[in-house]
């Protein structure tokens, strides 16, 4: 007699009303669907979570935002950051995802604004990523914008990272010293090398393969070398701002837990819908170390130069 598959886990959708203080009845997987203060504020005050990453809305009206003074913004930031770092593991991480803030023509970037909030946390800075981007506004006036940044910080010096879990192929793998005590050896790490802190992964426009109707979902690499390297199967990853859960997909891709909060009903269903994919091993997205689409050798741009950058996917 054949033996029935263990049930896959179902992400969950919490609405508010049955907020709990239990974290165990969230489960492995959910989606809280409502404000973030109230969930954070829901959950119990001791270190929760292995990893936090977020892309917080960057008050520059997008159509699930109002644009706010950049003083009240912040003052929210610091309100949301006060209630997420204290539920940090001592060898956990935060990498907020941050653009620029547009004031007039004048750019103020966010994570010089925010850097003091996380320096009263006592929170270390290891790396500023920059997420290089070929998509994105013509500017007529400035130079076009194609990077936004993500600011890792460890709660503290005793953190977790992996780096060989993300290594991506070196530029000569065969490379072999030519002199000294190691003459003839590999000189670089058969792993294959550092990911380095400037990261190019295609951001999610028009016909990327995880394209939804979200105006700035994450793409799935992104936050998947940073689950891969920053924790560990069985650990949680929480995103507040969660959007269509693009953070729970790659949680849920390598074995990793996921609670995420998201303010707009819409997006928090196809958040659940996409990291049930996930958990069922049917989600479509685009692998962190996929190479680049090198739009020069595709036929149409030797006949016309169409403007068409990364096209992802
Ligand atoms: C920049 S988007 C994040 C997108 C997400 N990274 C993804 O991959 O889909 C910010 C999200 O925060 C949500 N949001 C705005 N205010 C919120 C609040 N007070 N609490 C929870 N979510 C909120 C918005 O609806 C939006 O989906």
């Amino acid at each position: 007699m054949t033996k029935n598959p263990p049930p896959i886990p179902k992400a969950l959708i919490v609405k508010p009303s049955k907020a709990t203080k239990e974290p165990a009845e969230l489960g492995d997987h959910a989606i809280w669907q409502g404000d973030a203060e109230d969930m954070l504020c829901a959950l119990p005050n001791k270190p929760l979570f292995d990893l936090v990453v977020s892309s917080p809305p960057y008050n520059i009206g997008k159509s699930y935002e109002k644009k706010a003074p950049l003083d009240d913004y912040l003052k929210w930031q610091e309100r949301i950051l006060d209630l997420i770092i204290p539920r940090i593991k001592d060898t956990g991480s935060l990498c907020w995802q941050v653009g620029n803030f547009v004031d007039n023509g004048q750019i103020v970037p966010l994570d010089i604004e925010m850097a003091p909030i996380f320096k009263k946390h006592g929170l270390k800075l290891r790396n500023r990523i920059i997420w290089h981007f070929g998509h994105g506004l013509h500017n007529k006036h400035r130079f076009s914008g194609r990077y936004e940044v993500v600011m890792w910080y460890s709660k503290t010096d005793s953190y977790q990272f992996d780096v060989d879990a993300v290594r991506i192929p070196s530029k000569y793998p065969g490379k072999r010293h030519f002199k000294g005590p190691n003459k003839g050896k590999l000189s670089g790490n058969p792993l294959g090398k550092n990911p380095e802190d400037v990261w190019t992964i295609p951001n999610v426009k028009s016909n990327h393969v995880e394209k939804t109707d979200h105006p700035c979902q994450f793409p799935v690499g992104l936050i998947e070398r940073l689950v891969l390297s920053l924790t560990k199967p069985g650990q949680l990853v929480f995103d507040p701002f969660a959007g269509v859960g693009s953070a729970g997909v790659a949680a849920a891709l390598h074995d990793r837990r996921f609670w995420g909060c998201e303010l707009l009903p819409h997006y928090a269903k196809q958040g659940r819908q996409r990291i049930d994919e996930a958990l069922r091993g049917v989600a479509r997205y685009r692998p962190h170390d996929k190479e680049l689409y090198d739009h020069t050798k595709s036929k149409l741009s030797q006949i016309v130069d169409t403007g068409l950058e990364d096209a992802g996917g």
